[in-house]
């Protein structure tokens, strides 16, 4: 699969790192893309910097050279992890004056697996809307919200809970969490 991976400027660089250090670029076309805000937020959030595996390749958001700008050539996937509630708005509005934004435009139009991961609490109505705008357009939401019926000791085991359903809707399998009513191995 062509993935690709966008980070934004939402608490939560976690669960991109998390997400990334599971794509195995043997296996997968990955590539990566961070929204303006995202390097201030990774920057306070995982301070060693965003590591990337061997493989993986990474875009500026100014160049609309990146493959998936065109529709001829989309990813099979694009996850936005985590995602702002201003990069969700633009999503669900059209724009797509760079290439995180024109590639979940190409994403969305020519029926590829777009999922939003969004970080926001409490929500308005205006990120309600724009959760049906791009339900309706075909987008997967897929909110941060950890799961703890797993009893998670570390915060990567909480994390691993919202990456894991990540990773069943790309379709990739993960043993990163049991499932429920799934013997323990
Ligand atoms: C420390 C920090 C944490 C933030 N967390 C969130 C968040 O969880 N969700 C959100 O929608 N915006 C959050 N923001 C605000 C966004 O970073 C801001 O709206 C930014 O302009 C979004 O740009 P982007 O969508 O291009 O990344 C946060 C900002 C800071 C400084």
């Amino acid at each position: 699969m062509k993935i690709l991976v966008a980070i934004t400027g939402a608490s939560g660089a976690r669960y991109a790192q998390r997400l990334l250090d599971q794509l195995d670029p043997r296996e997968h076309e990955v590539h990566v893309v961070l929204s303006h805000y995202a390097p201030a937020v990774l920057a306070q959030e995982l301070p060693g910097g965003l590591r990337l595996r061997d493989g993986v390749q990474a875009h500026g958001l100014r160049s609309m050279n990146a493959p998936f700008a065109s529709g001829s050539n989309p990813p099979d996937a694009m996850v936005v992890i985590p995602c702002t509630m201003g990069t969700l708005g633009r999503i669900a509005h059209g724009l797509s004056d760079d290439v995180l934004l024109r590639a979940a435009d190409v994403t969305l139009k020519e029926r590829k697996k777009l999922i939003l991961v969004p970080r926001e609490t409490p929500i308005n109505l205006v990120h309600l809307k724009n959760f049906e705008l791009l339900l309706l357009a075909g987008a997967t939401i897929l909110p941060a919200n950890p799961t703890f019926y797993t009893n998670p000791q570390t915060i990567d085991q909480v994390v691993d809970t919202v990456v894991a359903r990540v990773l069943d809707h790309l379709g990739v399998p993960q043993r990163l969490v049991e499932r429920w009513g799934e013997e323990a191995e």
